[in-house]
């Protein structure tokens, strides 16, 4: 029988990356097999993102392109998933004849049959229904192929908070947890195949479990530190409200647990906050940046924010610029603001001009960059212990690859900083480094990655004496 390919191109977050896995596996039980070649393809699917107005241009671009394509590739079969496919339903089939199945974000589950009713009837199919089946279907896990030593598990789905610049209540739908025993299982599952860093995904997951009394968050931590063969355990994102002293607690007492947290403070500004209904105030988010650093010093800390919401002044902008400069982020990723036309703040008044928001967000991020290259450079004559993700970028650029003293590798700190490394000539024979902890000599800091080079692989706890970035 001929083989069948699938196509998959995922633009935004990593919940759609891991939303695309669970979309890859469930087609693989059709038989497709995943390429990375759009011309090889039998179906290509889209999984889009709509947080800001020019992650969708992006979608349709794509879908411009490909129903080109199907001209010349009349069985092609064309789906969009994801937050536009859920925000726009029937109406991306009106606008691009090209597509044949538009499936929202709680439609993943059902995605064999919908395909094989296409297979079959070649009809077109627009399935964006929130309330047909459980909001988070079981996660499948695949056989892992050796570069996977880092994954991704959604722990809840939705968000009940309704910030007013934001979409994604309206298309991923209320908050519902996974049950912590098929959370536990799947991380179990995960670790036999190889893995030893976990991320655990949800759009605010210091409300895990909440409203349907199941454990909570420091809980289920807890209990995931207790996996054996799990080395690393990351979580994004907190949202400051919600984040309490217990979850402070566990920084503290979890062995595993990484030393980082994505905490988004939005804005500087107390009125901007309030008009973002975030329902917190920034004496309430320093004093828990203070509480975080007290409990675990070497914490890095990064955010969000966004430049421009309506109404904001340069008084409000100034005063997001006093607590960037108060917190010294390790990271931080700034946004313009972006209209969403299902978000209530599409009807607030004093919308800012395109050059102001611009301006604004430039001076933001200069800001920011002294910070994250000045963090970066006092590491430097550190010894880390970094987590190898594989060869770094250059490298895999640099094809054809022998694995040899010469080969570039990348990973992060517990601190989730990057590190580009060469293996030293002192530490072991040169062996793939993929999924393996090593001990990096830093020697350069640059503003988005560090440099330097192993000096020993997977040491055991004798060999972790003078190494500042110990907690695996
Ligand atoms: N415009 C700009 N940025 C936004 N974000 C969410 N909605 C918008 C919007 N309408 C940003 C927030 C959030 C991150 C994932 O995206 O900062 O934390
Ligand atoms: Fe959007 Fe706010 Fe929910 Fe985050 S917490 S997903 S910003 S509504």
């Amino acid at each position: 029988m001929k083989s069948k390919y699938l196509y998959l191109h995922t633009i935004g977050c990593q919940m759609n990356v891991y939303d695309s896995e669970q979309i890859s596996m469930r087609l693989a039980t059709l038989g497709y097999e995943q390429t990375s070649s759009m011309a090889q393809a039998d179906v290509i699917i889209v999984n889009t993102c709509t947080v800001r107005a020019k992650a969708e241009q992006k979608a349709f671009s794509l879908l411009g392109r490909l129903a080109r394509m199907k001209r010349s590739q009349k069985r092609l079969i064309i789906g969009v998933g994801g937050c536009v496919a859920q925000q726009e339903g029937e109406q991306i089939l009106k606008r691009m004849p090209a597509v044949d199945l538009v499936f929202g974000t709680q439609a993943i589950d059902r995605l064999p049959r919908l395909i094989q009713q296409i297979e079959t009837r070649r009809c077109r199919i627009v399935d964006v229904d929130m309330d047909a089946a459980p909001a988070i279907p079981e996660s499948l896990v695949g056989s892992q192929n050796e570069s996977q030593v880092s994954k991704f598990v959604t722990i809840m789905r939705g968000c009940d908070n309704y910030c007013t610049y934001c979409v994604v209540p309206r298309v991923r739908g209320r908050e519902t947890s996974r049950k912590p025993e098929s959370i536990i299982a799947e991380i179990r599952a995960l670790v036999e195949t190889g893995v030893r860093e976990i991320t655990l995904l949800g759009q605010n997951v210091n409300s895990y479990g909440k409203n349907q009394r199941l454990c909570t968050f420091p809980e289920l931590l807890s209990m995931i530190n207790g996996i054996e063969g799990l080395l690393r355990i990351r979580f994004t994102t907190s949202h400051p409200k919600d984040l309490g002293s217990d979850l402070i607690r566990s920084f503290g007492n979890l062995d595993k647990l990484c030393p980082h947290i994505h905490l988004p403070v939005q804005s500087g500004s107390n009125r901007v906050l309030k008009r973002m209904n975030r329902k917190y105030t920034t004496e309430q988010y320093l004093d828990k940046v203070a509480k975080l650093r007290d409990t675990c010093p070497q914490i890095a800390i990064t955010s969000d924010i966004i430049v421009g919401f309506p109404g904001e002044s340069q008084a409000d902008f100034e005063q997001t610029l006093e607590l960037v400069k108060t917190v010294e982020f390790d990271g931080l990723f700034a946004f313009q603001y972006s209209d969403r036309p299902q978000a209530p703040a599409v009807k607030l008044p004093d919308k800012l001009s395109e050059p102001t928001i611009r301006k604004r967000l430039q001076i933001l991020l200069e800001l920011q960059e002294k910070f994250t290259r000045r963090k970066n450079q006092l590491l430097v004559g550190s010894t880390q212990l970094v987590f190898t993700d594989g060869l770094s970028k250059k490298q895999v650029s640099a094809q054809p690859t022998e694995i040899g003293p010469d080969v570039q590798w990348t990973g992060r700190t517990s601190t989730n900083k990057i590190v580009n490394f060469y293996l030293d000539e002192l530490a072991a024979d040169c062996e793939n480094l993929t999924g393996k902890l090593v001990c990096v000599h830093i020697d350069k800091g640059f503003s988005h990655s560090l440099f330097g080079r192993a000096i020993n692989v997977e040491p055991s706890a004798g060999g972790l004496k003078g190494v500042e970035n110990y907690a695996a």
